[in-house]
């Protein structure tokens, strides 16, 4: 019996530690340790031994039983505590992979610099206002001091909805200058950015849709030296403080006196060049004093109340801004164009 245990020992040890997984243990365990199992079967012999041989071989079995379990358990903790590395290394974030590659869209560069425009503005006290595309041709031009017959209506430059031509795409954004003096309490500050038609072809500086932000300072006391220090902000402030400005007198039929107003080139910074066809400055905006006719058209008293009003290219403030030299790439929205800014 002694043999027995021995080799009982031997053998199940060694295939213990062979074990593996978890079910082939639990076998294992039942293989020698159930019930049935081989050890249970050798102590059950137990009673056939004489009295003297029993405690001694009584010993041995159960140091082989304990062994066996023991065996068993340290088995059981090597095999989860392999599966548990198993599943970690499956399981692991290599935070050094480099991550994927989440395509972002990017500002417009008209959105970019409109908006630029608005915190300027919005920084000098100005609110921002919006009017219809679609507009009667009264505000359009009539309440603009533009009356009927006058070539600004032409056919030619507008897009009429009717025969009567009473309705149109607007061609400018100042119709909003009327629309907020007819329904803003006094003083008003406001700029109104927005897009405008004109019956253009399209070429390097024409669009038949473009950009404009409109401007409308009506208060008491306001002067020309208003106009000059406000717009001189803007240019400073999109284009660099040591960016020059020249105030040109124009005729607009809704300012009295007009002006329109040049920005030093860019490019040659006055020296003359092609992009300022040699002229060394380039025309940014039109601008003046609001006519009075256009004041009381809206219920102003013109004696007691001026104002100040003007009208920008938003294409032109962006082309100026980032160097673009062609006005069509604005809408062409190619991506290797856009990606740019
Ligand atoms: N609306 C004019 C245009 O489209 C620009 C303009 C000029 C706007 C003078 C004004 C202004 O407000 O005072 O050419």
């Amino acid at each position: 019996m002694k043999e027995e245990l021995q080799k009982l020992r031997a053998e199940s040890l060694a295939a213990i530690q062979q074990a593996e997984n978890s079910e082939a243990l639990e076998a294992l365990r039942v293989k020698y340790l159930g019930k049935k199992g081989e050890l249970t079967a050798v102590l059950k012999q137990m009673g056939t031994l004489s009295a003297e041989n029993r405690p001694v071989m009584g010993k041995l079995a159960n140091e082989v039983r304990e062994e066996l379990a023991e065996a068993l358990e340290t088995g059981r903790k090597k095999l989860n505590d392999r599966a548990l590395e198993f599943r970690l290394a499956a399981e692991a974030v290599d935070v050094t992979v480099p991550g994927g590659f989440v395509p972002v869209g990017k500002q417009h560069p008209l959105t970019k610099v409109i908006d630029e425009a608005k915190e300027i503005f919005i920084g000098m006290g100005f609110a921002v206002a919006e009017g219809p595309e679609v507009e009667l041709s009264e505000y359009n031009f009539t309440r603009l001091n533009t009356q009927e017959g006058h070539p600004a209506r032409d056919r030619q430059d507008t897009f009429y909805f009717d025969n009567k031509d009473s309705v149109c795409l607007r061609t400018q954004t100042s119709p909003v200058q009327v629309r907020v003096m007819e329904t803003q309490p006094l003083p008003i500050r406001i700029i109104s950015p927005g897009r405008v038609y004109r019956k253009d072809e399209v070429d390097a500086t024409h669009s038949p849709m473009f950009h404009q932000i409109e401007g409308l300072v009506v208060d008491e006391g306001i002067t020309m030296g208003d106009l000059k220090g406000t717009l001189n902000a803007l240019v400073h402030r999109l284009y660099g403080e040591d960016t020059h400005t020249r105030f040109r007198p124009h005729h607009f039929p809704f300012t009295e006196p007009s002006c329109e107003v040049d920005v030093e080139c860019f490019e040659c910074h006055g020296k003359g060049c092609r992009v300022c066809k040699g002229e060394g400055w380039i025309e940014l905006l039109g601008a003046g004093m609001v006519h009075p006719k256009v004041l009381e058209g809206c219920g102003i008293d013109s004696d007691r109340y001026s104002g100040f009003a003007f009208g920008v290219g938003a294409e032109r403030l962006a082309m100026f801004r980032f160097g673009i030299s062609d006005m069509r790439l604005l809408f062409e929205n190619d991506i290797r164009f856009l990606e740019q800014f």
